[in-house]
């Protein structure tokens, strides 16, 4: 029986985490694919540093980035057509994007218009927020996917409801089947690296990279002084890693001098995967606007506090795991306080399946549908 060819759409530094796994368990099973990789993330530790950790090879086709490519409508633009050329040259018979940035959706768009097939990894979430460009993306992949691999029981209420016309499958997110098989890894290899980051202390990590936040001065001011004024307080340190929008915002914005000297908040560079999740297995808790984050947070049983109004992974705040914090500097600081006098021995379980989603998206590209659903 002829095995039907799987492209695999990656580009942003989430997206390679997630894909990976699915890259796995094709060659696993020797199915015929290829990896396209939009170039949206460039820099070498967005991009090829994670890739290594998650032992990923160069990707087939590389899309090279233009130099002047700044707007939403620019960056989406000249992924669609690229990706276009590659699909009509290789004739894949499924393409798979993962989650909502811009990579995705011009993915999602150029299969479509040539009928290739369409599978939406991490569908139907949903924030309800309808500020941010991740949540227009989703949607429209949603609505022109032949496959929706939904995380949970609501990202499926979320497509049904929506009336989508593709099938529906529940089968966890990816984000666990690389969480479980990275965290035992950073175990066993990463150690002298959280040494080294934190002197053995005490410590909480910190991520900014939403557009909503970071690109308006005043919310992510008062982000930032409630970090400080808890860095102070509660004597933690607080871990940084600066993602290159913020980097930039805070530059374009004549923060960055005032914020790296900000006493107790430790900037950094993007870390590798593996040092990552080393460093937030060992965290106290971790602030973030990251999506991924809360889930891997919600994972490795380490308390999240999200720095959004909204989120569009509430089962993490269902089952105990992440609060919404806001961006109100009180308000954060109240819910941190409120989280750190809280029994520290809490266990809630991981809503995100059980580290087989993968082998369910393979399946699917193979037979039409997996094996079994959760
Ligand atoms: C994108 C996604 C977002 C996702 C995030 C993951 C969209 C609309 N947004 O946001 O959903 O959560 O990736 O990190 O697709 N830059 C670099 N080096 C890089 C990458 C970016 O310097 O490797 C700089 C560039 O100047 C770029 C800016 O950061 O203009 C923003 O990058 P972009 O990919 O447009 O959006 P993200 O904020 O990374
Ligand atoms: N991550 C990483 N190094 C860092 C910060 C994050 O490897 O310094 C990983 C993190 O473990 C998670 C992913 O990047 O898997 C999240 O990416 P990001 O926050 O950029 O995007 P989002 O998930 O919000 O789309």
């Amino acid at each position: 029986m002829k095995k039907n060819k799987v492209a695999v759409l990656i580009g942003t530094r989430p997206g390679i985490i997630k894909m990976a796994p699915i890259v796995h368990e094709l060659d696993r099973q020797n199915i015929p694919r290829l990896i396209i990789h939009t170039g949206q993330h460039y820099s070498l530790n967005m991009d090829k540093d994670i890739m290594r950790d998650v032992g990923l090879d160069k990707a087939d086709h590389q899309i090279t980035r233009p130099d002047d490519c700044i707007s939403h409508a620019e960056q989406t633009a000249y992924m669609l057509v690229k990706i276009e050329e590659i699909l009509l040259e290789q004739k894949p018979d499924v393409l798979l994007v993962c989650g909502d940035a811009n990579t995705n959706l011009a993915g999602a768009l150029a299969a479509r218009k040539i009928h290739v097939k369409v599978g939406h990894v991490e569908a139907g979430l949903r924030s309800f927020d309808w500020r941010m460009p991740e949540e227009h993306n989703r949607i429209i992949i949603d609505h022109i996917s032949e496959y929706l691999f939904a995380p949970t029981s609501l990202s499926r209420e979320h497509l049904v409801r929506d009336g989508v016309r593709g099938d529906i499958f529940v089968v966890g997110n990816t984000i666990v089947d690389a969480t479980l098989e990275h965290a035992r890894i950073a175990r066993e290899t990463q150690a002298p690296f959280v040494l080294e980051m934190t002197g053995g202390q005490p410590f909480c990590l910190l991520t900014l990279h939403r557009e909503e936040n970071v690109d308006n001065n005043a919310v992510v001011s008062g982000i930032i002084s409630s970090l400080e004024h808890i860095a102070n307080v509660s004597s933690k340190q607080i871990i940084f890693p600066l993602h290159p929008r913020t980097k930039k915002r805070f530059e374009e914005f004549g923060l960055f001098a005032k914020i790296s000297g900000i006493k107790g908040l430790k900037i950094v560079e993007p870390l590798g995967y593996l040092n990552f999740i080393a460093m937030l297995e060992k965290a106290s808790a971790v602030f973030t606007d990251s999506g991924g984050i809360q889930e891997e947070s919600c994972i490795l049983q380490v308390p999240c506090l999200t720095l959004r109004t909204s989120t569009e992974r509430p089962e993490t705040i269902d089952v105990g795991a992440n609060r919404l914090a806001g961006t109100d500097p009180e308000k954060i600081i109240s819910v941190f306080n409120e989280m750190m006098s809280e029994k520290s021995e809490k266990k809630w379980p991981n809503p995100y399946g059980d580290g087989q989603t993968s082998r369910r998206i393979v399946e699917t590209c193979l037979f039409g549908k997996p094996k079994d659903e959760l």
